[in-house]
């Protein structure tokens, strides 16, 4: 597990985007897994950036998003099907029909969920799947006491977790209470996984899952079991390790070989 702290989010955005970049440019067929929410958004108007001005081209990539709400179609401005091609896809080369996320509107669930599982071994695989992490140490929207070899799935959210979405919404507009998430068994299988978290109320569940034991109570902590697992952190969420100072020093003195 790789653990770098960054000194800005911003920072820490060019870094994944680096990576992400890298990947593109070494097999222009890679297959990304993508996030929502809030810490992402850098990273992907670095991608942006990217495809504009130095002509990194995703006409053969595939992408997976992690997560949708149940009940919102692509059409709703919450939805992670608008989030996604307002803040990413609409403004690169990214072909529609390579462009998966869970159906919202599914009308059987189950049946969508094994699709989305066999449509990603299809398409080989996710080489890199890109996540945040809630507050409370959810990846995707695999909530506390979600099984660490789950798949993809209906899930209830937790109040929590529905606060803290809440300004995506509308004023006055529901959260809605179910979602279809891929498991934490789907996002052990990429091949490689960099998860971003920025600020003080992040902190808790970044300590949690990098120190902590491995459990359930904490979906990130699975990461442990990772071969290719980085986390990208800033100042704030970095304050609560124990081996901050080991971390740095390390990404201080790694090999040029290493840097992207
Ligand atoms: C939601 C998403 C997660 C995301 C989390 C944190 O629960 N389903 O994928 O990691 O929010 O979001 P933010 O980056 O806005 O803090």
């Amino acid at each position: 597990m790789e653990v770098i702290i960054n000194p800005t989010p911003e920072a820490a955005s060019q870094l994944a985007a680096r990576k992400i970049a890298a990947l593109v440019r070494a097999n222009p067929g890679s297959v990304l897994g993508l996030a929502t929410g809030g810490s992402p958004v850098a990273v992907y108007r670095e991608l942006i950036r990217m495809h504009q001005q130095e002509g990194l081209d995703f006409s053969r990539v595939t992408t997976f998003n992690l997560d949708e709400y149940l009940g919102l179609g692509p059409a709703h401005p919450a939805s992670y099907f608008n989030f996604m091609w307002t803040n990413l896809f609409q403004h690169i080369n990214v072909r529609p029909e390579r462009v998966h996320l869970p159906d919202g509107l599914a009308e059987n669930v189950p049946a969508s969920c094994l699709a989305y599982e066999n449509a990603i071994r299809e398409a080989g695989g996710i080489d890199l799947q890109l996540l945040g992490i809630g507050s409370d140490g959810h990846i995707a929207f695999n909530e506390p006491a979600s099984s660490l070899s789950s798949r993809t799935r209906i899930k209830t959210l937790t109040e929590r977790t529905r606060s803290d979405n809440a300004s995506f919404f509308g004023e006055g507009e529901e959260v809605p209470h179910h979602v279809i998430t891929m498991g934490v068994g789907t996002i052990m299988e990429a091949r490689e996984v960099v998860l971003l978290g920025f600020g003080k109320g992040k902190a808790d569940a970044m300590a949690a899952a990098i120190e902590g034991p491995v459990t359930q109570m904490v979906p990130a902590s699975a990461l442990q079991f990772h071969e290719r697992a980085c986390f990208l952190l800033d100042e704030a969420s970095s304050s609560k390790l124990q081996r901050g100072e080991y971390y740095r020093h390390v990404f201080a003195n790694k090999p040029a070989w290493q840097r992207v």
